[in-house]
């Protein structure tokens, strides 16, 4: 076995951290011949719990696992990261005004950027899962002048995933008859589940997805139910996802790594001002790895009804970016 890849997650002891853990030791995030040296980053109070779960981690004996540390330091923490999960993030308490939520999470993601710059490998990659995730990249991004930008990028797979479910449901097909989805824009309410280029293997035949939903569902009910469903899953279950976005989060980072083949998938990483995406920010696109950086699909026909949809995510991106520039976040 090659020797252990250090992973570092933050917020370990919440409830997406608790979904991540194990499965990272188990071989789901870096492949079933690669041993993790697992980091657990906490706050103090919460440092007893991440304990907890490293007695539990030890007790399932992973073959993987070679090590697991925990800790407060984001310095300690963050020395000799090859992926960083970071999951931990300050909420939106009731009456908290959305700049307060972005001067508090600048607090945690500044910091957590400058020690990923100064500790954590040359190749590290680093995956933001913590809300509201785009920009607390960007926060990360910009306090780590010595790591590319494109090593820095937000989770919007489980909006990807979910809107496969969505479509497979509908027409019921399985899950693997569809592709070509893609996500754009912000992981929040505005964001933008594309089937203008999605196909559904149907019959034996690959059709556009477009030809097999009305457009009534489409944009009544699939765009919307997936930009919403954090909120219908808080609704039913009583709890916001933590099990689907660690799974998400897994399927971000194996696919980075590994590559993605022919087919594209969603991340949010940095634009180079592709499809009209100021240069900068870090938006969802669709996106294709070889094994090295994320690389966003060019070439795709936006009409005129996705340049709408898209514009007016990337606008409230260009808002936050604009709100933690003027608290000198950035
Ligand atoms: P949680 O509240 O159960 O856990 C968060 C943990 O982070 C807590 O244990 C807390 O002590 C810790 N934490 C807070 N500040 C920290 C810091 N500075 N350093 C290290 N740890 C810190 O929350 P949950 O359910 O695990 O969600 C975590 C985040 O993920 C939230 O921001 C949530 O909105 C976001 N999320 C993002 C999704 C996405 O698709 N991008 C999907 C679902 C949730």
């Amino acid at each position: 076995l090659p020797p252990p890849t250090t992973v570092t997650v933050t917020g370990a002891a919440g409830a997406i951290g608790y979904a991540l853990v194990f499965r990272i030791a188990s071989g789901q995030l870096l492949g079933p011949d690669v041993p993790v040296r697992l980091r657990l980053l906490e706050v103090p109070a919460a440092l007893e719990a991440a304990a907890g779960t490293a007695l539990e981690l030890a007790d399932c004996a992973f073959r993987l696992l070679a090590d697991v540390d925990v800790t407060d330091d984001p310095n300690v923490a963050f020395d000799g990261a090859g992926v960083a999960l970071l999951v931990g993030a300050k909420p939106r308490s009731a009456g908290m005004e959305r700049g307060d939520l972005l001067e508090a999470n600048g607090g945690i993601f500044g910091p957590q950027g400058r020690a990923i710059n100064d500790c954590a490998a040359d190749d590290v990659r680093v995956l933001v899962v913590g809300n509201p995730a785009n920009t607390n990249a960007l926060i990360a991004a910009a306090h780590a002048p010595d790591i590319p930008a494109q090593r820095f990028t937000a989770l919007t797979r489980l909006d990807q995933n979910r809107a496969i479910a969505q479509v497979a449901e509908h027409l019921s097909v399985p899950v693997t008859a569809i592709d070509g989805i893609t996500i754009w824009g912000n992981h929040s309410a505005t964001q933008f589940p594309d089937l203008a280029h999605a196909t559904v293997q149907v019959d034996g035949a690959r059709r556009p997805a477009l030809d097999l939903v009305d457009r009534a569902w489409y944009v009544d009910e699939f765009i919307p139910r997936v930009a919403k469903r954090g909120a219908e899953i808080i609704r039913v279950r009583g709890a916001s996802s933590a099990a689907s976005a660690a799974n998400a989060a897994l399927d971000h980072v194996f696919d980075w790594v590994h590559g993605t083949g022919g087919e594209w998938t969603s991340a949010a990483v940095v634009s180079d001002g592709s499809y009209g995406v100021p240069e900068g920010l870090i938006s969802s696109f669709p996106v294709r790895s070889n094994g090295g950086d994320w690389e966003i699909v060019q070439g795709l026909d936006v009409d005129d009804f996705a340049r709408q949809r898209i514009a007016a995510s990337v606008a409230e991106l260009e808002e936050e970016r604009a709100a933690v520039g003027t608290l000198g976040l950035l």
